[in-house]
């Protein structure tokens, strides 16, 4: 079975005044039908501009200026602007960080899920309030008949992050992106939020793109992992590969920074040492060599490419050339 997303060589350039920011810089990776693939990295290495890509969101002065995005047999770069409102949010939505930026305050929770269901589907009012209060039900809202007449701040956080929830999947879409969708909530709605996409996940036979810089979450909730850093992806792996073999020294620097991993350190977490570096001006060579304890003189010349280790890991580092 070919794979329900593929993203091949994905550029997405910013055009500033003070130079050319590469967001993504030639992002390459797939996801399998009914899959989550966990996409992780530090701040600022392109995570969500590539997913914005996949839905056409970028906004002057940014451009997809190369590259393919594959879903269901056609080149969401290549089609037409009504064609890719077809896709956003019916077959392909998205999850934010922080619900407010995608509830509107003016409207209550029915209206705005009910009118994405009578866009899409053309169905009527009454059906459309009926599919919405389904879906609140579904997603764990108490008294959804109640709360469909709500506006968005009448909610708590963890019930607006459920709504959210509940706009996404209420045209039963094929691909869910939930970008740091738990981010912004305390520890134990984190938990249970995370829970809920899981299941909705089986539910709906959604895939899902889960963006976030907590590796415990990718634990949780993926089958497959891809690790950016500077607009790349130096490593994509299986979960389970991933964890017990990191093969790049970024992803290892990644996985040495999670808490329970480092008791020996008495609390003392090891950092990856040094700062992300400006997408407009990159390190030559590998773009983490600066910050990698096992750069050797080629790391500084030459970029290495993406190539299958022994781990089964796909990974672009010079240690496995
Ligand atoms: N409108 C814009 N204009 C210029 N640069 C931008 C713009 N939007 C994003 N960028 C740059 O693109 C790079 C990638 O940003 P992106 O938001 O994808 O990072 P991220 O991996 O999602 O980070 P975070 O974990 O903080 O969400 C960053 O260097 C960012 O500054
Ligand atoms: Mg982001």
């Amino acid at each position: 079975m070919p794979p329900l997303l593929e993203l091949s060589g994905l550029k997405v350039y910013f055009n500033t005044q003070d130079g050319v920011v590469k967001a993504v810089d030639g992002v390459s990776y797939s996801v399998d039908a009914g899959k989550t693939l966990g996409v992780v990295g530090e701040s600022g290495c392109g995570k969500t501009v590539s997913a914005m890509a996949i839905l056409r969101l970028i906004s002057q002065p940014g451009k997809i200026v190369g590259g393919s995005i594959m879903f269901e047999g056609q080149d969401l770069t290549q089609i037409s602007e009504g064609e890719i409102r077809k896709v956003r949010g019916n077959k392909i939505s998205m999850i934010f960080q922080e619900p407010m930026t995608a509830l509107n305050p003016v409207f209550t929770i029915g209206n705005q899920i009910a009118e994405a269901v009578r866009l899409h589907r053309g169905a009527s009012k009454q059906e459309a309030y009926d599919a919405a209060i389904k879906t609140l039900e579904q997603v764990g809202i108490p008294s959804p008949a109640k709360r469909v007449h709500e506006y968005p701040h009448q909610l708590s956080g963890g019930m607006r992050q459920r709504a959210m929830i509940a706009m996404a999947l209420v045209l039963n879409p094929r691909l869910v992106i939930a970008d740091e969708p738990t981010t912004a909530l305390d520890v134990t709605i984190q938990a249970q939020i995370l829970d809920l996409m899981v299941e909705m996940k089986e539910q709906y036979d959604a895939s899902v793109i889960m963006i976030t810089h907590d590796l415990g979450v990718v634990a949780q909730t993926c089958d497959d992992v891809v690790v950016m850093y500077a607009g790349q992806v130096v490593e994509s792996a299986n979960v389970k590969t991933l964890f017990a073999e990191p093969a790049h020294p970024y992803t290892r620097g990644l996985l040495e920074s999670i808490p329970s991993r480092h008791k020996e350190s008495h609390g003392h977490l090891k950092e990856i040492k040094g700062m992300v570096p400006s997408p407009i001006d990159l390190p030559t060579g590998c773009a983490f060599h600066p910050r990698c304890p096992d750069v050797m003189d080629v790391c500084k010349e030459k970029m290495p490419t993406l190539k299958k280790c022994k781990t089964g890991a796909t990974t672009a580092c010079w240690l496995y050339e």
